[in-house]
């Protein structure tokens, strides 16, 4: 017993230190990439695994014809990149094989399909290697219910909280395991602020934040404090403090759901809260979400990764509504507002006409043929 304390007090050692880099890191001042200067703009396409490869075909074919003006004019290149997938990461036991991670790094923005996560074990979630190797540390996600008045836009730290070192926990076999949950003043005024500017940017004057500082008193306390502190230099906005569990009732609390606008979470209540306000919008194959850095950004679907099905034997059944969302959001964060406009216009439209599928039904259009109909529709 004694050995074991003393070598997970090493390794909590370790931690300790490179989590203190990390920090000294984040108060060097950050470079943001001015994407109108970049004279040909990158964007990689990661494919994923599962239905991955299927919603991705549909979702390159759309950005090449937005796109085809500044493809062919040498200022945009669509550049595949591959080796992403469940079967690549276990052969070489890498969650981002080195490769695959030097090819991202020359792009400039991303669209990714999802990626399987395995559960336990030691492979880590690509996700969450790439949101921390490409420093994404604001993960962006809007919901939208014209109907009942919400348009939610949800920012969740996205390198941080139970995520940061959630692979490298300790562990008494058939005793006890501990994993840790990190937060630091940088990485928590960042999102802070990132939050705050879009709501100071989009006329919203209300901004919840949510964590539950009761009961993990240090580091949800430390969020919800310095939240408090970067929302000072917003007086026109009026910060709240909410528990993560009220919240999630809040949301299905039809009298006064609406009245909510941003909303600023520590990553694990991020994650889950996510789900559950898609799944209010129609389901978690209906919501982008945005991975943004200041250097990079990555943009996927709010979703893991999903079987493939093909039944029928005619193609493969699967709503790429989500990534088409992601991809809207990439074009917006690159400047292309009127590509962006396009895209989402003709997905509402085909939406209307209900030609959406949904995966693993095989009762209407499959994933390429729903694609084809959008593309009818720029
Ligand atoms: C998400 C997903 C990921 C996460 C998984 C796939 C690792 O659920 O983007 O919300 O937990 O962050
Ligand atoms: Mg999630």
């Amino acid at each position: 017993m004694e050995k074991f304390i003393e070598e997970a007090a090493e390794q909590f050692k370790t931690l300790l230190r490179e989590q203190i880099q990390r920090q000294e890191k984040m108060e060097k001042a950050a470079v943001k990439t001015d994407f109108t200067a970049v004279p040909k703009l990158i964007i990689g396409l990661i494919d994923g695994d599962g239905i991955g490869p299927v919603i991705m075909a549909v979702a390159e074919k759309l950005l090449r014809e937005l796109l085809k003006e500044d493809i062919a004019a040498g200022k945009a290149e669509l550049r595949k990149i591959q080796g992403l997938t469940i079967e690549n990461r276990f052969a070489l036991n890498k969650s981002v094989p080195d490769s695959v991670l030097a090819e991202i790094k020359k792009c400039h923005v991303l669209l990714k399909g999802p990626t399987t996560t395995p559960k336990g074990g030691g492979l880590e979630s690509a996700n969450v290697c790439l949101r921390r190797e490409l420093d994404l540390y604001a993960n962006v996600r809007p919901v939208s219910i014209p109907e009942k008045g919400i348009d939610w836009c949800f920012f969740r730290e996205n390198t941080e909280g139970e995520y940061a070192l959630g692979s490298r926990g300790i562990e008494l076999p058939e005793k006890l395991s501990m994993d840790f949950k990190v937060t630091t003043d940088g990485g928590t005024r960042r999102i802070a602020r990132a939050a705050f500017d879009y709501a100071a940017a989009n006329g919203k004057n209300r901004l919840a934040i949510v964590t539950k500082a009761n009961i993990m008193k240090k580091t949800d306390g430390m969020f919800s404090r310095i939240a408090h502190e970067v929302g000072e230099e917003y007086p026109e906005i009026i910060s709240e403090d909410y528990y993560i569990d009220i919240m999630c009732a809040n949301l299905l609390n039809e009298e006064i759901c609406s009245k909510f606008q941003v909303f600023l979470l520590p990553n694990l209540y991020g994650d889950i809260i996510t789900d559950e306000a898609a799944q209010l919008q129609g389901g978690v194959g209906t919501a982008g979400s945005a991975n943004i850095g200041d250097r990079y950004a990555m943009f996927e679907a709010i979703h893991g990764s999903a079987p493939r099905k093909v039944e029928r034997g005619d193609g493969d059944y699967a709503n790429p509504e989500s990534i088409l969302k992601a991809a809207e959001m990439l074009l917006r964060h690159v400047g292309k507002q009127q590509a962006a406009d396009r895209l989402s216009r003709a997905v509402e439209l085909c939406l209307k006409e209900g030609r959406v599928k949904i995966t693993g039904r095989a009762d209407g259009a499959t994933a390429l043929e729903f694609g084809d109909y959008i593309l009818e529709k720029l």
